[in-house]
């Protein structure tokens, strides 16, 4: 068959795992005779040093015409000064908010070789399998007001967590489903001792389970979870929360498999079913200064090609495949530098890169 993919390489060392994916991606189209054909396009700080803007109309459109978006990281000290009017993060947030990306699936499996390479006790970390599924488009990031002033007694600002019922309904929905397929746990995390917006999930997550008798529903507070996450993660399987939470808890849940480049994403704009349209990224960032010295970890990347052909093309064998190919190379000692570990075979961007896509072709 034939695909439109959008590449959107960005900053640090986003080209690089970005080059990677691909060459993997397309040892999949010639194994299984599919023809995908890439749409470049810029986003981040690029897009600001080459446009004053870090997403165009031109690029945004672009992703629209595809059927799927691939992304590696933004952002950079470069363009960190808070007083700049445009940031490279802007650009992720008005992407999400252009396609209408509102569920962010990232799951956290920790695989079996890599259990001495974290920080926790290996037994902690061990058979860890979960997805965090964060609200991506709402919450704390969008809501309005949210604005800094002047005022006679100093300057003030505001940010505001506000959810609808329908955005709160569709996430949760999202949730419900995959762990319909998996193993029938969500746990809804919300503050619902203290914000407003967090009972009203708590209340539309009861709701919406009425829908779902096989799946079994329990509510924790964001703090509860965050110490549940480090004592004992292997407990969870599917969790829903907001947007801010799922940021928060989504970079410490990262750590249960020892790197952040181990890590892919998905973003998505609907339930998945079929071929749901989505954004697929390493959660890592752009790590400027990794950048251009073949280290950077290129499997969170290639993990998210893995995730878009299972949701975006529905090329489940496909995915599986390149799961596998991942797989089978740690299997065999090939370590990047962040997950190296004694008498392992220490190998960098494009080595790991070339490693997975032979063993795609098998
Ligand atoms: C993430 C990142 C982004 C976020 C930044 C880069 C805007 O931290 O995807 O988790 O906060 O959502
Ligand atoms: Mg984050």
């Amino acid at each position: 068959m034939k695909f439109d993919v959008a590449v959107l390489p960005g900053d640090g060392i986003g080209p690089e795992v970005i080059t990677q994916a691909l060459k993997v991606l397309q040892t999949v189209g010639e194994k299984f005779g599919h023809s995908f054909h890439l749409h470049d396009g810029l986003i981040g700080g690029v897009a600001i040093d080459t446009l004053d803007i870090a997403l165009s109309d031109e690029t945004l459109k672009m992703c629209k015409q595809c059927d799927a978006v691939l992304l590696g990281a933004v952002g950079g000290s470069k363009w960190d000064d808070p007083q700049a009017k445009v940031h490279p993060e802007d650009g992720l947030l008005a992407l999400r908010k252009g396609l209408g990306l509102f569920a962010n699936l990232r799951p956290v499996k920790v695989f079996p070789m890599l259990v001495n390479s974290t920080s926790l006790k290996p037994e902690v970390v061990k058979g860890v399998d979960l997805v965090v599924v964060r609200e991506l488009t709402g919450g704390l990031y969008f809501g309005q007001p949210k604005k800094q002033w002047r005022t006679p007694e100093g300057r003030q600002a505001v940010d505001t967590l506000a959810y609808s019922e329908a955005e709160i309904e569709r996430i949760l929905r999202v949730g419900f489903e995959l762990a319909h397929s998996r193993r029938k746990k969500l746990t809804s995390v919300d503050k619902a001792n203290v914000l407003q917006s967090s009972r009203l999930w708590r209340q539309i997550a009861i709701e919406v389970s009425a829908d779902y008798p096989d799946i079994e529903l329990q509510h924790m507070l964001v703090d509860a979870c965050a110490m549940r996450f480090i004592q004992r993660p292997s407990e969870f399987d599917v969790l829903v929360m907001e947007n801010m939470f799922g940021d928060i808890l989504t970079d410490e849940a990262s750590m249960l498999a020892g790197s952040m480049g181990m890590l892919p994403s998905a973003s998505l704009a609907g339930i998945p079913k079929g071929r749901t349209f989505g954004m697929y990224e390493p959660i890592h960032g752009s790590a400027p200064g990794r950048a251009g010295q073949n280290l950077a970890n290129p499997i969170a990347t290639i993990l998210s090609v893995a995730m878009m052909l299972r949701y975006s093309l529905a090329l489940e064998t496909e995915a599986q495949t390149v799961e596998n190919a991942v797989l089978a190379t740690l299997e065999q000692g090939y370590r990047t530098y962040d997950i190296i570990s004694e008498g392992k075979t220490k190998v960098g961007t494009k080595e790991m890169g070339d490693l997975i896509a032979r063993k795609v072709k098998g």
